[in-house]
Order: structure tokens, then sequence, then C-alpha cells
């Protein structure tokens, strides 16, 4: 069958790494590139994570490094829940390979440039890298099938009462990539809090036997941490994000989504960073975003499963 192409733009970060391993094993993209953006950790730190993850599952993919700040101000970091180096938790091996040389924004140009499909673009996290090669190469816009992204939240947030993480680390790329007219698929706390991954889940990855699973259930064992003691309204259970922009791409059937208008708010008081979503299409707005608000919890951990099986 054939693959999909896609360039994935990530965070790493612990549910950004367990989609990294699901994107790779389940073996349905044809991956051009990784770029990495400033979020979960530094720029630095999520580059040498994404090279870690490579490292792990034996990849060649290439990494480009992205932007080291938002576009406009200062660089928040998660270390509050993805700990001081990003990827807290399980030993992993050393990065056997170097970063590209060319810039995350570059290798997107040069990717979409010189190819004769479009292809789709999944950023997991802060949406620097997607706004600036937006901003820089308005002509190639043409080129990207799709922007999946996890990002978002209709009715909660988790940085404010209304914004989440990824778009607000950095609302005013937010509103560049959702006015530019690509397709989105927003992946929101709507949906990821209710992909959530339990104790029993997370000792099925480790049975697994082979070392990715071992890692992803020692990245969980630490992404649990917070869960358990700052969002004890889900049970126990820790919001696995990322994946779900992958997970949609492969099997769209496992959710629920509406066509929805939506916008982000770059200048409220108590609203910055807000994914504003017209659910009941009150200004009668065209469509923008696929907004994605319910996820078949079993079957999205059974697509991680046996993508991660699959991998050394
Ligand atoms: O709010 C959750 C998002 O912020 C996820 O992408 C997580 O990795 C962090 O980047
Ligand atoms: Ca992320």
């Amino acid at each position: 069958m054939k693959k999909r192409p896609i360039i994935i733009d990530c965070d790493p970060g612990h549910d950004d790494a367990v989609m990294l391993m699901l994107a790779i094993g389940s073996d349905l993209f044809d991956i051009k590139a990784i770029t990495t953006s400033a979020g979960n950790q530094t720029q630095a730190k999520t580059l040498k994570n994404a090279l870690k993850i490579m490292a792990l599952v034996g990849a060649d993919i290439p990494v480009y490094k992205g932007a080291d700040k938002p576009l406009f101000r200062e660089l928040i970091i998660a270390d509050y829940v993805h700990g001081e180096m990003g990827m807290d938790g399980p030993s992993l091996p050393e990065p056997t390979l170097q970063p590209e040389p060319l810039s995350a924004v570059e290798a997107i140009a040069a990717i979409l440039t010189e190819s004769e499909e479009t292809i789709t673009l999944v950023p997991t996290g802060p949406l620097t890298n997607i706004a600036t090669f937006l901003l820089a190469y308005p002509h190639l816009k043409d080129k990207i099938e799709r922007i999946s992204i996890m990002g978002g939240g209709a009715f909660r947030g988790n940085m404010t009462p209304t914004a989440e993480f990824n778009i607000y680390v950095d609302p005013e790329a937010a509103a560049i990539v959702f006015g530019s007219g690509v397709p989105i698929t927003m992946c929101g706390l709507d949906v990821t809090h209710k992909a959530l991954v339990f104790q029993e889940d997370i000792e099925r990855f480790r049975s697994i036997g082979n070392q990715s699973g071992k890692v992803v259930a020692e990245l969980m064992d630490f992404f649990s941490i917070f869960y358990r003691q700052e969002r004890p309204e889900l049970g126990g259970g820790a919001a696995l994000h990322d994946p779900c922009a992958i997970a949609w791409l492969i099997d769209p059937s496992l959710f629920e989504s509406r066509s929805c208008f939506v916008d982000v708010e770059t200048i409220g008081k108590l609203t910055t960073g807000t994914t504003v979503v017209d659910f009941f299409n009150v200004l009668k707005k065209a469509p923008n975003v696929e907004f994605v608000y319910d996820v078949d919890r079993e079957g999205y951990l059974n697509l991680i499963y046996d993508a991660v099986k699959k991998l050394p």
C-alpha cells in the first residue's frame, strides 16, 4: 500500500516520542523529515530527544533543528511535566545521527519544492516552525495536503482555563496556521483527555518484551506522575496527546469530529492562546478545521501497541 508522505514537527516530549514510534512502527508513512520545536523543553533538548528516539528505533530519518523561541514571545517550557531533559524516565541510547545542516523551515521548503505530490504536516508542539514556513514560502502552501495538529481545545485549557500549551506558547504562530487556508485537523484537549493511558495499559506495553515497549512503558510511568497529581479528574489516566495527530491519519473512524470554523485569540487578557471553536457555526463562517472531540480509546491504544510491537 502506498505510504502517505508526511513531515513531523515535534517537541519530544514523552507523548511526542510515542507519536514518533506510532508513525514509524505503523509503516504507513513516508516520513520525509522530523523537525523539532521548542516547547516541552528547549530546542537543544527536544532536538537531542528526537535523535535519541531515532537511535532507539533504528530509523534513518533526517532530523532538522527548528526555532529556539516563539515568533514574538519568550519561550515557556513544560519541564514540570516532561522533566529536566524533556523525556525523563527511561535511559535512552545516545544519538547515532547528527542534525541535518538545513534549518527546519529550509528543509520543509526544500522537501515540498522537490515533491511531486502534496505532503501532510504533523505538528505536535508549538507551531512556530510551521508558521515561519508559511510566512516565508507562501507559494508552497498548495503543496501541503493537510496539517494534522495536536493542540488547542474547545472546552478547556491546560495552561490557562481556556488555552492549551502548544497554542499558548506561540499564539501568533497558531493564528497564522489556522488562518492559512490549509485544511487542518485539530486534535485538542477535548479528544486527548479521552485518549487516556492507565497503569494496565502501561504494563501491556512493558509486556511486549522489546526495547521500544519498555521505553514506552517507562515514558508513561514518568508522564503519569504529573497527571495523577494534577489531573485527578482523569481517574489516574495520563492524556496521551500527540499520537492522536498521527492516529487520525491512520484511521479517522476511531474518532468523532466536526468541520468547524476555528480562530486563535492572541490579545485577550484572560484568553490569549485560546482556540475559539465555532462548534454551532453561529458565525456562519466557512469551516477551516476538522475539530476532533472523541476517540475509541481501546482502538487508539491498539494502534499504538501494534506499531510498537514492530519496533526493535
Ligand atoms: O498540551 C499538550 C501538548 O503540549 C502535547 O503536545 C505535549 O507534548 C506538549 O507539547
Ligand atoms: Ca508535543
